[in-house]
């Protein structure tokens, strides 16, 4: 195998939200639910959800935020940009990618753009693709987007269902870096199964079954779910996918400094650490804030504690994550 000359590193990051909160107390209002209900099972006091009468609040628009506070950080211009890796599961429009409004958008003129889809998982997914794009020199500076506006396929009728999610929109800079830098991915591992499509999963909308106004009467367009059994897939897989990671690296679980998980359900989160026994103190979280923004969790929730200082360089991060597919990703990175 040809060695490799180069690693990468990420070098800024950001966040964008919608603006109006939805609480449980408002979903109370319309759906036979409650707070503390939300709150135990859960974790989520709150969301953020677009409206989407406002430009400013499209899945790409969240994007375009995000991206333009990663860049600032980086002190890169969308110029520098070789390449976009648009990780969504509720696209501006199917055709063309949210990734290509994007790149309209930023004027990132030399940059190829693309959307990818593994759920929650998106974010990991596209981020391990621009580490390898980059390790073998094809590319010197890659964008990696999760942003979601999943108000947009939530049945609000739901109550299983429309607690759980929220809007919302994370982004990187990924550059190279010499591959003996300590400050680098160090090694990213994912997986999908395919079979366990059931469990998650949107029955109509693409080419399988096109919406009618009858499909859309029954709400057929939008997320179903078997929560209890992703609960138990949800805490085996992201446990297992930890260790993977970190025993890939030589590393102890107490090497991490930080755990930013897919967030889920605080619930899975918490088994989670405690089948690893992992300091709940050094996880990450912002689902009680956000709720579940799928591919968005993990890139907002590494922008708030990069920006308050909890993470400083040096530090090894685990990214963990699980999403509808089903798909599995985790990746350790020294920051
Ligand atoms: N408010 C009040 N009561 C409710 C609500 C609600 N919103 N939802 C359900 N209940 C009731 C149920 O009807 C049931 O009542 P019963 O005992 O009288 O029958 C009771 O509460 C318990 O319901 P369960 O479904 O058993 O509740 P559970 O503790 O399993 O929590 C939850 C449900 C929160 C959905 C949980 O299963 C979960 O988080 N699962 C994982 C979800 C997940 O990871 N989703 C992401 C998938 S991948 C991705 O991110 C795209």
């Amino acid at each position: 195998m040809t060695p490799l000359f180069y690693a990468s590193r990420i070098t800024g990051t950001g966040s964008a939200f919608p603006e109006r909160r939805l609480t449980n107390n408002d979903l109370a209002q319309t759906i036979e639910t409650n707070d503390e209900w939300i709150r135990e099972r859960t974790g989520i006091c709150e969301r953020r959800i677009s409206d989407l009468t406002q430009t400013s609040e499209r899945n790409s628009s969240l994007g375009f935020l995000a991206s333009q506070r990663a860049l600032e950080m980086a002190g890169k211009t969308p110029e520098d940009i070789d390449a976009i890796f648009y990780g969504t599961c509720s696209p501006d429009t199917l055709v063309p990618s949210t990734a290509c409004w994007l790149q309209m958008k930023l004027g990132a003129k030399k940059a190829w753009a693309v959307d990818l889809n593994a759920a929650c998982s998106s974010f990991v997914f596209g981020l391990s693709m621009a580490d390898q794009y980059i390790r073998t020199g094809q590319i010197k500076t890659a964008l990696v987007v999760g942003s979601e506006v999943l108000s947009s396929i939530i049945n609000w009728q739901d109550r299983s269902t429309s607690i759980l999610f929220g809007d919302g929109g994370g982004a990187v800079v990924v550059e190279r870096t010499p591959a003996e830098s300590p400050r680098r991915i160090l090694s990213s591992h994912l997986k999908s199964d395919g079979q366990l499509w059931e469990l998650f999963y949107i029955q109509a909308g693409g080419s399988n079954q096109p919406v009618t106004p009858e499909i859309a009467g029954k709400n057929l367009d939008k997320m179903m779910m078997k929560g209890k059994e992703i609960f138990k897939v949800a805490v085996k897989s992201l446990a297992d996918y930890a260790i993977e990671a970190i025993e890939a690296n030589g590393l102890k679980i107490q090497d991490v400094d930080w755990m930013i998980p897919h967030q889920a359900n605080l619930r899975i989160i918490e088994a989670v650490a405690r089948r690893l026994d992992f300091p709940m103190e050094r996880v990450l979280v912002n689902i009680d804030r956000y709720g579940n923004t799928s591919s968005a969790t993990v890139p907002t929730a590494l922008d708030e504690a990069v920006r308050d200082g909890r993470i400083q360089p040096g530090h090894t991060l685990l990214f963990d994550v699980f999403g509808a597919g089903l798909t599995y990703g985790s990746l350790l990175l020294r920051w």
